[in-house]
């Protein structure tokens, strides 16, 4: 048993009685040709801005706070506070600054001995990998990122496109969206245009705690035909979050749960704030079959929630965690000594192909990159997802050449140093 009540069937009869409810008010199409044209009558920034200004002149924060949860609760349905949600972080981090600002990958403090005598042809170095079973060209991988939007999906198949392309694996963003209202599924479904990749399914671990289980698991994973399950753990993100679920209280046991009962993969995964030797330890025991460090130094998503903030106080709280978290470098280390047999994904921060020869070299099977991916899709579709890889790939081949290691094998076996 995963949780004591069925959560499964609670779920479904929510979603039924809801789906029930708005059916006899008014047929779907209304209601998507009105959320349609309430979108396109004012843009984001307006309603941001008077969203803002009603709640600063009526009442205390704290009030605000519970007011606008009750309000909102009451008003839209969950799928619509995730639509809106995604639709935020993607101009988000397409229009704002939401880097670290004094912490980084800590990757600049590694460098491989350069080998004058590297005894290797450049046109034989093999960058390919085999990883949760599956064979690809790369180590690179798109981080989770979106779904649940009409931008969402467009971005999706951009994305998806150019990993097929490249030899990449890539990975969903959260799909609670398409769990709360299965009519966007669509927004996550690539496979017909990346039918090679290693394809992660994505879920926030919390949720566990919130009335998922292995049916919403199970469905994630079907809905898009993915190899394996991503749960991410976004704790100081759910804390800053005004709407933000912050029981994380006995989610271990129900992960460990959910290893035993999928039977697709399950990666454990941050979302920019890096893992502790002591939770990959845990998480390792628990069953995950990787862990995505996903560390500090790249995206901030106390920044991103930051500029999403419905007031002051919650601006303020969400901007003083700016420099928080594990860099993506020791974040690793601290995995690797903590589940030294475990494969480890690298993120946060990557910026070029020598930032993934290092975090291969400090143990990584895949290396993730999400901004710089996503500005690539926004910028020029597939073509410059395939752009941003084969620069990546090509700066690790050269980066590889150097060190001496002519495949990913060789690469892990390769010392990173910190002085001459
Ligand atoms: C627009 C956007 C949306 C994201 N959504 C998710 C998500 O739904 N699930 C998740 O596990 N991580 C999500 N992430 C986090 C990334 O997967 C990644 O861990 C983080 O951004 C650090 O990588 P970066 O520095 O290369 O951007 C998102 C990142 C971006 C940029």
């Amino acid at each position: 048993m995963i949780e004591a009540s069925n959560p499964a069937a609670a779920d479904v009869d929510l979603h039924e009685r809801r789906k029930a409810d708005a059916a006899a008010a008014q047929p779907d199409s209304d209601i998507h040709e009105r959320r349609k044209a309430d979108a396109a009558a004012q843009p984001d920034s307006d309603i941001h801005e008077r969203r803002k200004a009603d709640a600063a002149a009526a009442q205390p924060d704290s009030d605000i706070h519970e007011r606008r949860k009750a309000d909102a609760a009451a008003a839209q349905p969950d799928s619509d506070i995730h639509e809106r949600r995604k639709a935020d972080h993607i101009r988000i981090n397409l229009e704002e600054d939401v880097a670290f600002k004094a912490l980084t990958t800590g990757l600049e403090a590694y460098f491989f001995m350069h080998r004058a005598l590297p005894e290797l042809d450049l046109a034989a170095v093999d960058t390919g990998v085999e990883v949760l079973g599956k064979r690809q060209r790369t180590p690179l991988l798109i981080s989770s990122m979106t779904g649940g939007t009409a931008r969402a999906q467009a971005i999706n198949r951009e994305l998806a496109a150019g990993a097929q392309a490249a030899g990449m694996a890539m990975g969903l963003g959260s799909m609670r969206a398409a769990i709360e209202d299965p009519s966007l599924a669509a927004t996550y479904q690539v496979r017909d245009v990346a039918p090679d990749i290693l394809l992660f399914a994505n879920l926030g671990a919390v949720q566990l705690n919130y009335r998922y289980g292995i049916d919403q698991c199970h469905r994630a994973v079907d809905m898009i035909q993915a190899d394996a399950l991503i749960l991410h753990f976004n704790a100081l993100q759910e804390a800053v979050q005004p709407e933000g679920d912050g029981n994380f209280a006995g989610l271990l046991a129900k992960v460990e749960a959910i290893c035993r009962a999928l039977p697709v993969p399950v990666v454990a995964k941050e979302v920019g704030w890096g893992f502790a030797a002591e939770d990959a330890r845990r998480l390792a025991e628990a069953g995950v079959a990787a862990i995505d460090v996903a560390g500090a130094g790249g995206t901030s998503w106390s920044q991103v929630e930051m500029h999403r903030a419905p007031t002051a106080r919650h601006a303020r709280v969400a901007g003083a965690f700016l420099d928080w978290g594990i860099p993506t470098a020791v974040s690793l280390r601290y995995c690797r000594q903590a589940a030294p047999d475990l494969p480890l994904f690298a993120s946060g921060g990557i910026k070029d192909g020598i930032d993934v020869a290092k975090c291969v070299a400090l143990g990584a099977s895949l290396v993730g990159l999400a901004g710089e991916f996503l500005r690539a899709a926004d910028g020029d579709g597939a073509a410059g997802v395939v752009e941003l890889a084969e620069t990546l790939v090509e700066e690790l081949r050269v980066a590889m050449f150097c060190a001496g290691a002519g495949d990913i094998a060789a690469l892990w076996q390769t010392p990173l140093h910190t002085h001459f």
